[in-house]
């Protein structure tokens, strides 16, 4: 299966300071999903020649206000999530990369917004492993990746809208601080819609 693009820009308005100001004094007891801890085998990730700490992921709910903002100019566009719970706020802290991996099976495509890119030159990879299909199956996790082919790397555009696909490996890598972002899973149906606004 060819693959004609990893990311693209979604054309939805900027989150507005109020509101980015509302997610960065964030609770951390809100969080409602964290990576388990790290064994001797994940906490290591190994690419393009390099090795990196592999970094926590976080997860928790946007408060009120911030999903109301959310609903009233993004999940309007998104015709079946009208009755989902708040959109994510994501967080990659206490490491330099995150590993390769595919999001899980509701996430075929997922919607970010970018909020701190985590650094000057925090590069979002897409990876192949050899031999296999460039689309995998959902929730793949992958440490050792020197031999991988690199598809696409980019420096995502900060305060900007994109869609990720997911189903193909991608990790992060270069991070020097938290990289935050505001994230919601999407189908194939709604990638389709929001990429043609
Ligand atoms: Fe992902």
């Amino acid at each position: 299966m060819v693959i004609d693009w990893y990311w693209k820009i979604v054309n939805l308005p900027q989150v507005p300071n109020e509101i980015t100001d509302m997610i960065y004094k964030f609770d951390p007891s809100k969080i409602q999903y964290r990576v388990p801890p790290k064994t001797e085998e994940t906490d290591t990730f190994y690419i393009d020649g390099k090795v990196y700490k592999d970094a926590i992921y976080s997860r928790y709910h946007s408060d009120q206000p911030v999903y109301e903002w959310y609903f009233k100019n993004v999940i309007r566009y998104v015709k079946d999530k009208q009755t989902q719970v708040a959109p994510g706020v994501q967080i990659l802290s206490d490491g330099t990369a995150f590993h390769f991996h595919t999001d899980g099976k509701a996430r075929p495509y997922v919607l970010n917004y970018m909020l701190d890119l985590g650094g000057d030159n925090v590069e979002t990879v897409f990876g192949q492993e050899p031999v296999f299909p460039i689309t995998r199956e959902p929730f793949l996790n992958k440490f050792h990746c020197e031999e991988y082919n690199i598809l696409d790397r980019t420096v995502l555009p900060n305060n900007t809208w994109v869609i990720l696909n997911s189903k193909v490996l991608h990790g992060v890598i270069n991070m020097e601080r938290p990289r935050i972002c505001l994230s919601m899973g999407i189908t194939n149906e709604e990638m389709v819609l929001l990429t043609s606004l």
